[in-house]
């Protein structure tokens, strides 16, 4: 299924650092909208065409699962559009060697409750930056009419029909939030989801069901509707353009310098990392209406940041701008609010030479002139891209093992970052 995708699977970037960031690149839609929108496709056993669907290894895997359930998965336009039809569906347990992959299998519970009534998954584990529970994913379901039962690992959820509800979330969960919208749309009733996550990606999946005929009201907001219907309908929907990867390029330009214009962007979704990255005084943005211009404008003064649900900072862009305070004037304090373990990339920034200290959900970042070059390893997906930007400002030869985390969110990153004019390869894949 990788090489369908033309996911690549070699593992490490080696990257020659000191240069300014110059050009143009498109950034590629939203992992974190796709993920829970092919999981919608369980909903309906009609066709469900995406758009603008990243190459990434988690999309892949994702084809992986649907496919094991029965689900038709085909590919055209060199990967980027999806054709989905769960007419066939014919299973609802999830590999556990799949859902161990990602996170996002969790997704497909709701879904296949809907339409199957029944889902037998494993928990999907935590990972490099958190327990990463699902008590709200299940909490959501069970108040819906499911009955769950967790043995040996396995959650298996039985709901001859699902009724809908008034659920409070006890914190604004993406997953719980999305899991329980889609299992509503079938449910009997009207759902009620208060204090829902409000990302950018849950107001996708809304227009996406809405788009299938489900009802559903008040994404982005804290409060959600929806109101359940009996049938669905064949679909096409373009997925959003990923915000966490447009914010990654813009850091990535106040790190080393230069101009870059990025297009395919949603300017709103990324207006608190604009900000934040204004206040370092490293960078100069212009907003368009589908593009954004940046120019990298000096070297970054300290600044405190706090990651927060929608729209405050995101928690995707912490080591990101761990990486860029690493060499700033002055000493940062970052506090991380929604991961309890969401620092590694500090262990491997000290090996570049950082100054940081970690106190649980803080990190005091004492700015150094510039950081030396090395072999670090990325920890996990955000953490792994924060150790390419610091690789990128830093004079010398890097070498970044582990990068098979990061192509589970970058589509093709060292092709986009040649294009801007870095030297980075991953040796084996010339
Ligand atoms: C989504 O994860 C994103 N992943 C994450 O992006 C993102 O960091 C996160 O939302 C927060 O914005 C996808 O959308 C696929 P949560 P999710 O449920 O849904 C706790 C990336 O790098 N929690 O909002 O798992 C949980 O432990 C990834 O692209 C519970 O306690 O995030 C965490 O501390 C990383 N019980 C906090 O809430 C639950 O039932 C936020 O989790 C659910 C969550």
């Amino acid at each position: 299924m990788h090489r369908r995708l033309g996911v690549q699977t070699v593992e490490r970037y080696v990257i020659q650092g000191g240069k300014r960031l110059s050009g143009k690149v498109r950034v590629s839609g939203a992992k974190n909208a796709i993920l829970p929108v092919m999981a919608a496709c369980v909903l309906s056993g009609h066709e469900c065409v995406i758009h603008e669907a990243p190459r990434l290894r988690d999309v892949a895997v994702m084809a992986e699962i649907l496919t094991n359930l029965g689900v038709r998965v085909r590919i055209s336009d060199e990967g980027r559009t999806l054709h989905l039809n769960a007419e066939g569906l014919n299973a609802f347990e999830i590999p556990t060697s799949l859902m161990r992959e990602i996170r996002s299998s969790i997704f497909l519970m709701g879904p296949l409750l809907g339409r199957l009534g029944r889902v037998r998954c494993s928990h999907p584990g935590g990972c490099a930056i958190g327990s990463r529970d699902i008590d709200l994913h299940l909490m959501g379901l069970s108040a819906l009419g499911a009955r769950l039962e967790e043995k040996f690992g396995y959650i298996t959820a039985d709901a001859p029909s699902l009724r809908g509800r008034e659920i409070y979330l006890d914190l604004p969960s993406v997953g719980a939030t999305e899991n329980i919208m889609m299992a509503a749309v079938l449910a009997e009733g009207t759902t009620v989801i208060r204090n829902a996550a409000k990302e950018p990606e849950i107001v996708d999946l809304q227009n996406f069901l809405n788009r299938m005929g489900a009802r559903v009201r008040g994404a982005g907001l804290d409060t959600v509707r929806v109101e359940g219907v009996a049938k669905l309908n064949p679909v096409e929907h373009t997925i959003i353009p990923d915000r966490i990867e447009t914010a990654t390029f813009l850091v990535a330009v106040a790190a080393t310098g230069g101009e870059v214009v990025l297009e395919n962007v949603i300017p709103e979704h990324v207006e608190a990392a604009v900000a934040k990255l204004r206040e370092t005084k490293a960078l100069e943005v212009e907003m368009g209406h589908d593009r954004i211009f940046a120019r990298g404008a000096r070297r970054p003064q300290a600044v405190d940041l706090k990651t927060l649900p929608y729209p405050g900072f995101p928690t995707d862009l912490q080591p990101q701008m761990m990486a860029l305070c690493a060499t700033a004037e002055g000493t940062s304090i970052i506090t991380e609010t929604i991961f309890e373990n969401r620092f590694k990339a500090a262990d491997e920034l000290r090996r570049m030479g950082a100054d940081i200290k970690v106190d649980g959900r803080s990190a005091v970042v004492k700015g150094v002139k510039a950081l030396s070059p090395a072999t670090v390893e990325a920890p996990a997906l955000r953490e792994g891209v924060a150790l390419v930007i610091a690789a990128l400002a830093t004079e010398g030869r890097t070498v970044v093992d582990g990068i098979q985390h990061i192509d589970r969110g970058y589509e093709e990153l060292e092709v986009k970052l040649q294009s801007l004019g870095a030297d980075i390869r991953r040796p084996g894949s010339e």
